[in-house]
Formats: structure tokens, sequence, C-alpha cells
């Protein structure tokens, strides 16, 4: 089917089916970033974490090792091919206390309600209202966020966001919106900060949920 005609989660599935097997290699420059955002989480040992559309599990051993062997890490990720890549790594690794599922934001259902909420490069789910509330009903009242992703440079770099668009529209549905794509993040959460990286296209944020909606 023409990408055009799909829902946002059927194009994100459909792009994902494309970049699943490069996918490791591709990012593997971007995992500095990763670990810095986990950090931002200031996981203690026992927590429950949750990697929200986790791709192929990249973050779970950074997040293992922060919670540690009474922590529980839990993850979902809609993309069939991704998932089968967490789900072989978490195999091959034998980590017992890894929860996860092939489920989209807004439908999964989790075990035990996280303590902290790791978003890394999930600018679909982070642009989706209902992902979002699903997500948050799901999470404990003054659970700990952080999240990175991508963004438009500032408007008067002017064509420099014709790269920032045609470098995000490969990966995310919703390529489009970049100017804040915090926004619909940031009213849930208290204690908010936000800092630019990658030389202004690209953000960290972090804070905390204040509550059930
Ligand atoms: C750029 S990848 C990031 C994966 C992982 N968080 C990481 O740091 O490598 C974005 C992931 O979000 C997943 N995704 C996009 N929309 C989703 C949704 N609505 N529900 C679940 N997963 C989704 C994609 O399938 C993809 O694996």
């Amino acid at each position: 089917m023409n990408l055009h005609w799909m829902t946002p989660n059927e194009r994100s599935i459909a792009l994902y089916r494309r970049h699943a097997a490069g996918y490791d290699a591709s990012a593997a420059r971007t995992m500095v970033l990763r670990r810095r955002v986990i950090g931002l989480l200031a996981l203690q040992p026992g927590e429950v974490v949750l990697d929200v559309g986790a791709g192929t599990g990249l973050s779970y051993e950074p997040l293992l090792q922060a919670v540690g062997p009474a922590g529980r890490v839990l993850a979902f990720e809609q993309s069939p091919e991704m998932f089968d890549r967490a789900a072989e790594r978490v195999a091959r690794q034998g980590w017992a206390n890894v929860w996860h599922v092939q489920a989209s934001a807004e439908a999964v259902q989790l075990p035990a309600a996280p303590d902290a909420l790791l978003f890394n490069y999930v600018h679909d789910i982070t642009r989706t209202p209902e992902a979002l509330a699903n997500l948050v009903r799901q999470a404990r009242p003054g659970a700990r966020i952080a999240v990175c992703g991508m963004k438009f440079f500032p408007w008067w770099t002017g064509p420099l966001n014709l790269l920032a668009w045609a470098k995000n529209r490969p990966y995310n549905a919703r390529a489009a919106e970049l100017w804040q794509p915090w926004s619909l993040l940031e009213p849930l959460c208290s204690d908010w900060q936000r800092t630019s990286i990658h030389a202004g296209m690209g953000y960290i944020a972090w804070g905390r949920l204040k509550g059930r909606p």
C-alpha cells in the first residue's frame, strides 16, 4: 500500500520494516546519548523502568545495570521486525528481569506501574496524545521521565530545516511536527527541563509526571 494512505502507526511499521536490519549499526554513534538520557532518570536499584518504543532493545543493558537484579525493565515496540531483534537480544543475554511485548503505545497494557519512563528517539509516540495518555495512566504519579529526539533548527536558519525534515522523513510518520516535538509531553510534567543537542537539531528533556489525568 502507498505510504500516504496509511495511518501513522501503519506508516511507522512500514518504515521500520526497511530499517530493522541495519538499525543497530546506524544507531551505534548515538549510544552515548542514549546513556546520557538514561542517566537523567536517576534510576535506583529495585525500580521499575519503562522503555517506550524500545526498538531493537539497545537501551536494555544500561537500564538493567541501573535498576539491578531486584529491578525490572518493561518495554514495548510495535514494529514486528524491530521487536524480533529485541527478543533475540533478551534470549541471547538470558535477561530474566526484562518484560517486553510487541504492542503499540496506544494499546500496551503494562504488568506494573513504572517509576520512570524512557523516551529515546520515539518522536511519533511523543506526538500522539492517545499514546501518551495510555502510558501516563499506567505510570506511578510523579514518575520520572527523560526524552531525547530530533527537532527543527531555529526558524531563522531557513533551508537547514529541509535537511532536518529529510533526515526524519525515512523514520517518522509525523516528520513535519518538529518545531516543538515535546509540546504534548511538557504539560503532563512538573520540573520540566530541556536542552539542545546536535547543534540545535535535537533536544533532551526531563521532568516528572504530574499524575493521572
Ligand atoms: C528511532 S526508533 C527508537 C528505538 C529505541 N527507542 C532506540 O533508542 O533505539 C523509534 C521506534 O518507535 C517505534 N514506534 C513508533 N511509533 C510507535 C507506537 N505508536 N507504538 C510503539 N512503538 C512505536 C518504532 O517502531 C521504532 O522502533
